[in-house]
């Protein structure tokens, strides 16, 4: 495995690489669920990039960058068996001073994660943006745990036409049902175990539209009514939404989205499954 910092070294690196190059984004601080997405590249393409870069314009006023957890060293180990070259550019380089040129997409950003974090998703596409001219990959794998994020990325590449695949890989979770985040860290053993009752709540509403309900209010209720029995739990958003364009649903007819947003105690986590 090639480390890397420089946009000079990645360009010579990524000219070495030969064959179909898979790019997996990251900000480190690295878990299964970021491996689940290296060995998919790993098994789908000759060459696998694994980006690491805490990225500061994604991160709102009121969330803390400085505390954002991180272990390279621990990161290159974990990912040593299966990447070919790892990337850890500078802030400087990616923003370098004066910096004034954004990727913004629209409606997919606004609700539910966008409503809540204004300003997070221009980061993101900015960033991946970025991240793509540079690597130039022929695949990006990403997590469905980030199921915005996916939709939003996957509107980005198909309106400004990057000619890469974007694999979008099964949340991982923990034997309870917790999905695994960077963030699970943060949580004391009480809440870690009040923490499962986002998977609960999904669970349940997933039950109730497999036992033929298509009310998509009925489905939001469920699953607000599995949050309020955790005290511990104070839920920010409940959501049944159309799987693209991310918009609230009355009915559910095609493919949806249930997610919601939950804080345990300060620990924000998301959570979501796929329906249809
Ligand atoms: O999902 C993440 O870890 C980040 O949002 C990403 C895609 C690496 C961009 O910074």
């Amino acid at each position: 495995m090639r480390t890397v910092s420089t946009l000079d070294e990645l360009r010579d690196s990524r000219l070495s690489l030969d064959g179909t190059v898979g790019l997996v984004p990251t900000m480190g601080f690295l878990h299964d669920g970021h491996l689940s997405l290296i060995r998919r590249a790993r098994d789908e393409c000759k060459r696998v990039v694994v980006s690491i870069f805490v990225n500061p314009t994604q991160f709102g006023p009121k969330e803390d960058l400085a505390k954002y957890p991180r272990d390279l060293e621990r990161d290159f180990r974990l990912i040593e068996p299966f990447t070919d070259l790892v990337w850890t550019p500078a802030p400087e380089s990616m923003y370098p001073t004066g910096y004034q040129t954004w990727v913004e997409v629209e409606a997919v950003t606004r609700p539910l994660e966008g409503a809540m974090r204004p300003g997070h998703f221009k980061g993101v596409t900015t960033v991946v943006a970025k991240l793509f001219n540079a690597v130039q990959p022929h695949k990006a794998y990403f997590g469905q745990k980030d199921a915005q994020q996916a939709a939003v990325i996957r509107r980005m590449v198909r309106d400004l036409n990057f000619p890469i695949e974007i694999v979008v890989c099964p949340t991982q979770r923990e034997a309870d049902g917790l999905a695994m985040s960077s963030r699970n860290v943060y949580l004391d053993t009480e809440q870690r175990k009040a923490a499962t009752v986002l998977f609960h709540s999904l669970s349940a509403a997933r039950e109730l539209y497999e036992s033929g309900e298509r009310d998509a209010a009925t489905v939001r209720e469920k699953m607000k009514d599995v949050l309020a029995s955790e005290p511990l739990a104070e839920p920010q958003y409940v959501s049944c939404a159309d799987y693209d364009t991310l918009e609230e649903l009355n009915e559910i007819k095609g493919k949806a989205l249930l997610s919601m947003a939950v804080f345990i105690g300060k620990t924000r986590l998301i959570d979501n499954f796929v329906l249809g």
